[in-house]
């Protein structure tokens, strides 16, 4: 597969903020599709409470899915469906020999922990509003998403306060080695604490494409709420495209595509104008949608 061609979905999830559901039932924040597409991807916005054929019809279309942080039910949301839709699909596609990548970020790190288990194993944390350093697992450096990075890039994670953790729930390392299935689904690639709980930081799973972290790679570049403690210094951007290029990289392994031409234009992100919101939420700006 040499075509540059590569098409990311990211999930959309139900206006979980009162002030903003006026603007739209669901939304995506810009942050990530910026990120994206600053690696070399195309986004297409995939939304939610869409028929389940609907859905695999858009798998088979685009060649990676990334859950986005936010706020809604990892159990009955549309964005809890859908995501279980993409997984089950992927998982499957996998041991049929065809890649198809997911990454999970924040709420889509902790979707990923129950699809994997099928139960809730989170755990109340102090980890809103907090830069933290990666302290790397054994394995990292063996790892996929971390097995090529640039010496620098790693010194800076291991040394430097640098992710950012917006989330009030976290997957203890107590919770994933008690747990069967997680352990044998995902290698541990960094952890974290909250002066109390060791929380499982970044994961990937051992034989899927399959990719998590618990913290905003793509806030560091793109979100600037006042008041948040997210770094701007130029590791933490470096860091933020490291992370966008890993998953680009692997979207480039999958060979789905659009059956024809004015699909593909019709279901790019380019169809939609992100909002201004960085005066009354988290986000700068924001894609929203309606059903
Ligand atoms: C996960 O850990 C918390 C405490 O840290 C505990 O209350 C909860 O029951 C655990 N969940 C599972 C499924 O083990
Ligand atoms: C780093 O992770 C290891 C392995 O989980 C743990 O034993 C150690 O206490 C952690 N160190 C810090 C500073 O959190
Ligand atoms: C977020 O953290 C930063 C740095 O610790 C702090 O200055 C800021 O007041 C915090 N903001 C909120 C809303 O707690
Ligand atoms: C935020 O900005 C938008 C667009 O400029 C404006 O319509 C809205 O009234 C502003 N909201 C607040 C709370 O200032």
């Amino acid at each position: 597969p040499t075509s540059g061609l590569r098409r990311d979905g990211v999930l959309a999830q139900e206006t979980h903020f009162e002030n903003l559901k006026s603007l739209g039932s669901s939304y995506i924040a810009a942050s990530y599709v910026k990120t994206l597409e600053s690696a070399g991807a195309r986004v297409i916005p995939i939304k939610v409470n869409l028929p389940k054929e609907e859905y695999e019809r858009i798998f088979s279309y685009i060649n990676g899915i990334l859950l986005p942080g936010g706020g809604v039910d990892i159990i009955q949301s549309g964005y809890a469906k859908a995501s279980k839709i993409f997984y089950d699909l992927a998982l499957k596609a996998y041991d049929n020999g065809d890649y198809f990548p997911i990454w999970g970020t924040c709420l889509g790190f902790e979707q990923l922990t129950y699809l994997t288990s099928g139960e809730l194993l989170l755990t109340l944390t102090e980890t809103e509003n907090l830069s933290l350093a990666l302290n790397f697992s054994q394995d990292a450096l063996n790892s996929r998403l971390f097995g090529n990075i640039p010496k620098r890039l790693y010194n800076s994670l291991s040394d430097l306060p640098i992710t950012a953790n917006f989330h009030d729930w976290s997957l203890s390392m107590k919770n994933f080695t008690a747990n069967e299935k997680m352990k044998k689904f995902y290698n541990v690639l960094s952890t974290n604490t909250d002066g109390k709980v060791e929380f499982i930081s970044t994961f990937e799973a051992y034989t899927y494409p399959i990719y998590g972290v618990q913290w905003h790679p793509e806030k560091n570049p793109f979100e600037w709420k006042r008041n948040s403690d997210i770094s701007h210094v130029a590791e933490a951007i470096h860091v933020a495209f490291y992370m966008a290029e890993f998953f680009v990289n692997e979207a480039r392994k999958s060979l789905h595509t659009f059956p024809d031409d004015s699909l593909e234009k019709k279901a790019l992100i380019y169809n939609y104008n992100p909002k201004y919101t960085g005066n009354n939420s988290v986000f700068e700006q924001v894609y929203f949608f309606d059903e």
